[in-house]
């Protein structure tokens, strides 16, 4: 299909889904758990369900058929509906450009799409007008599931790639995320494969009560900024049994996430657990209660980390909490970084202006390749409050690792591997 034709189909979606913009601050609102006491795990056919198959549209499963327009058709026939439907994407290979999931759909229930084979992405990067590859936007009510994969064909855009993470300006264009939740309520990922996406595996955004659930993410450990989860400005995530294998952070964390749980997540090759970059812009909303839990990190750069821009904007993290971590030859297994992008310990630039408070490590072990396994380094302004170190036990090879501390004051309990700072 020629680009000019597809951005023509774009643009009629467009009305359909009355863009919103991307970095909106609007914070959503919590409501009552829609799967609550229920078996997420499972997949049941309701009653007179309407099963919407892609094929019936036209899509053709062979890897080649630019299946875009047969993707919406269904889309909008599932979404439309007004008894409970499903869309199915059965086996073979769907090649897809970038296009919305739209809501509000009229099921009277969560609509499920049900991916059993692989969708793939367009390899033209000027097609990607609005940003990102597949976007689910005002949806309350979703399922992702089906086992499929969905295969960002990122290779040829990574070579076009900058490194977004330090950008101090944030001119930086992001590559395409593969799946983009966007005011999304009551949305639930389960069982889903996502290989060499061009940005993000996942973006989460402006979106509450999500379960991401026994995802296999993979891409080059040298792919730039393909973070498996990325989350901004969401509350009531869980993340559970996840596996990551990318080459940016394996869970990224930004302002306004609140009541987030990372239980069973297994990561490396990548960047680690992050939260942060924080303090980037003006007005960011607060990240708290935030836990991570049982999780294994093998061959990362990072393990846990909050990192914090120094002069730059206020923001602030607290009441969270890392425990039961097992890291294997992990280069920076604890770290808090309020000198990003900033010489360590030599940092010339204006103190950081977000406060860091009420942290946890606690039960982290493992091994490490660095010389210095806790690396705590806050702001001179505001110092980090109540951070607290209880049973570390990481090693490098035989000898021990060490320990640093700037602006803090940690609260030590149990066992010290590295020895606690002075
Ligand atoms: C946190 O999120 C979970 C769902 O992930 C929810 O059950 C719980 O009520 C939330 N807690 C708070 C304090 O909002
Ligand atoms: C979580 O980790 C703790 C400590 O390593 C362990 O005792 C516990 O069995 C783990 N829980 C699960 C559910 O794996």
């Amino acid at each position: 299909m020629a680009a000019t034709k597809r951005i023509g189909v774009l643009i009629m979606f467009f009305a359909l889904a009355y863009y919103v913009d991307a970095i909106s601050r609007t914070k959503p609102v919590a409501s009552p758990d829609i799967y609550k006491g229920r078996n997420v795990a499972k997949d049941k056919i309701a009653p007179g369900e309407k099963i919407v198959n892609v094929l019936s549209f036209g899509a053709k499963p062979d890897g080649k058929f630019d299946c875009t327009q047969a993707f919406m058709d269904a889309w909008r026939a599932t979404c439309k509906s007004n008894v409970q439907a499903r869309l199915l994407i059965p086996q073979g290979r769907f090649v897809v450009s970038t296009m919305f999931f739209a809501g509000p759909c009229l099921t009277p229930g969560p609509i499920t799409i049900q991916v059993v084979g692989t969708v793939v992405a367009t390899t033209d990067i000027s097609e990607y007008v609005n940003g990102e590859w597949l976007m689910f936007e005002d949806l309350d009510g979703v399922k992702l599931i089906g086992g499929g994969t969905f295969d960002g064909m990122g290779k040829e855009s990574w070579a076009t790639t900058e490194n977004c993470e330090a950008d101090q300006t944030d001119t930086c264009v992001r590559n395409p995320s593969s799946i983009y939740f966007h005011k999304v309520r009551n949305g639930i990922i389960q069982n889903i494969k996502s290989v060499n996406p061009k940005g993000f595996h996942f973006f989460v955004t402006n979106c509450a009560n999500i379960r991401l659930r026994l995802l296999k993410l993979t891409a080059p450990a040298t792919s730039p900024n393909t973070d498996g989860i990325h989350i901004s400005n969401s509350i009531d995530v869980k993340l559970s049994k996840n596996t990551i294998e990318t080459g940016d952070d394996c869970v990224s964390m930004i302002q306004g996430v609140n009541n987030i749980t990372i239980n069973k997540l297994k990561c490396g090759p990548g960047h680690g657990i992050s939260i942060g970059s924080l303090g980037k812009y003006a007005d960011e909303q607060e990240v708290k209660d935030i836990r991570v839990k049982n999780c294994t990190m093998v061959g990362t750069t990072n393990g846990l980390r909050i990192k914090t821009w120094p002069d730059k904007y206020p923001g602030s993290a607290s009441a969270i909490t890392f425990s039961d971590i097992v890291m294997e030859n992990v280069k920076n297994p604890i770290i808090i970084d309020q000198e990003y992008d900033c010489e360590p310990a030599n940092c010339q630039k204006k103190p950081s202006l977000v406060k860091i408070k009420d942290v946890v490590f606690s039960n982290i072990r493992g091994t490490t390749i660095s010389p210095i396994a806790v690396d705590l380094r806050c702001s001179k302004q505001f110092p980090c409050q109540d951070v607290k170190l209880k049973n570390i036990n990481l090693n490098l090879g035989p000898k021990p690792s060490g320990s640093r501390c700037t602006n803090i004051k940690p609260v030590y309990g149990g066992v010290q591997r590295p020895a606690a700072c002075l």
